[in-house]
């Protein structure tokens, strides 16, 4: 049996089969039983022994991310007590990333409550994908987790590089917490930027108070890490039209899409909407193009197995 096992979790077993493929032979999937008791409470079994061994789970946050995170840390938890040498949580996107901060008094910074949790059921080590705030990954040092922000922009970048060349875009980050992120686009693509002053009012809804550069008769591209229920999006897509803004396009790696976001998206300005597989979405109109992270996580894995360099792939801070 190779070293390097992948466990699949309920939540993206699709994600875990591309990776697998992608490992091409490297790695091996660990039978598991994982099921819920008739009151929901999850039981886990690895059906082989994972003594010794390098074990990556792989799990997001998918519809119901309240049981995502406990499946994924009974995974590790019954990882830790089969003796794995090392255990490795590959999540794609993670439970509490936009919770980086106390928003205001007695306010929960959750993502660093992952980190310490994550820490406590013997995990060594987290993956994951354009983090809401790379700063978080501060959270997760300090636990005593190794940690690796992977940037998905070498998934999106090849075609948006094709398109730039005939649209001349300006990047657009829908709010400052993500200029890190536009900044790294426009650097590749050597255009420049314009961000939205956004706010969240006590209902959790975003409004775009300012919209900082020169987006008139520019083609537009908006890089953001995640869509939820959509709000973001539109406010910004629809504050960039009223500036003048030509095409609107998007880059979302988490394409979250919480209640009736995809109607709402479709009928929007926005041209088309560039996402990725990190959580499991079928049957998404011709206006979202889903790209597979498989390639990029399985790249990132092998190295981490073999002690290698993952600079180049990583987020820019
Ligand atoms: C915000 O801070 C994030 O980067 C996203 O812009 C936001 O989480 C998207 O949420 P929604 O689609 O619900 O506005």
């Amino acid at each position: 049996m190779p070293n390097l096992l992948i466990v699949s979790g309920r939540s993206n077993k699709s994600l875990s089969k591309d990776i697998l493929r992608e490992l091409n032979g490297v790695g091996k999937e660990v039978p598991t039983i994982i099921t819920d008791f008739p009151n929901k409470e999850i039981f886990v079994k690895y059906k082989e022994s994972i003594r010794g061994k390098d074990v990556f789970i792989v799990n997001t946050f998918n519809g119901d991310p309240n049981k995502d995170l406990v499946e994924t840390l009974i995974l590790a938890d019954t990882a830790f007590a089969a003796s794995a040498r090392r255990i490795t949580l590959v999540l794609p996107i993670i439970y509490g990333s936009r919770q980086d901060r106390k928003s205001s008094p007695r306010t929960p910074v959750t993502i660093s409550m992952m980190a310490k949790i994550i820490k406590s059921v013997g995990v060594d080590r987290v993956i994951t994908v354009s983090l809401h705030a790379p700063q978080s990954s501060a959270a997760f040092f300090a636990a005593g987790l190794r940690f690796d922000n992977i940037s998905s922009a070498q998934v999106f970048l090849p075609e948006i590089i094709e398109q730039h060349k005939e649209k001349d875009f300006i990047i657009v980050s829908p709010d400052a917490g993500g200029l890190a992120k536009a900044r790294h686009y426009a650097k590749v693509l050597k255009t420049d930027i314009a961000f939205a002053d956004k706010r969240r009012g006590p209902d959790r809804k975003s409004e775009v108070m300012n919209l900082v550069g020169d987006v008139r008769d520019r083609n537009v591209f908006i890089v953001d890490d995640m869509i939820d229920g959509g709000g973001t999006l539109l406010n910004v897509a629809n504050a960039l039209k009223e500036n003048g803004a030509k095409d609107i396009y998007c880059i979302a790696t988490h394409l979250v899409l919480s209640g009736n976001a995809v109607e709402k998206l479709q009928d929007s300005v926005i041209k088309k909407i560039y996402g990725s597989n990190s959580i499991v979405k079928n049957n998404l109109p011709d206006k979202f193009v889903v790209k597979s992270l498989g390639e990029i996580l399985s790249k990132v894995i092998d190295k981490i197995h073999l002690d290698e360099s993952v600079g180049e792939v990583l987020e820019e801070t």
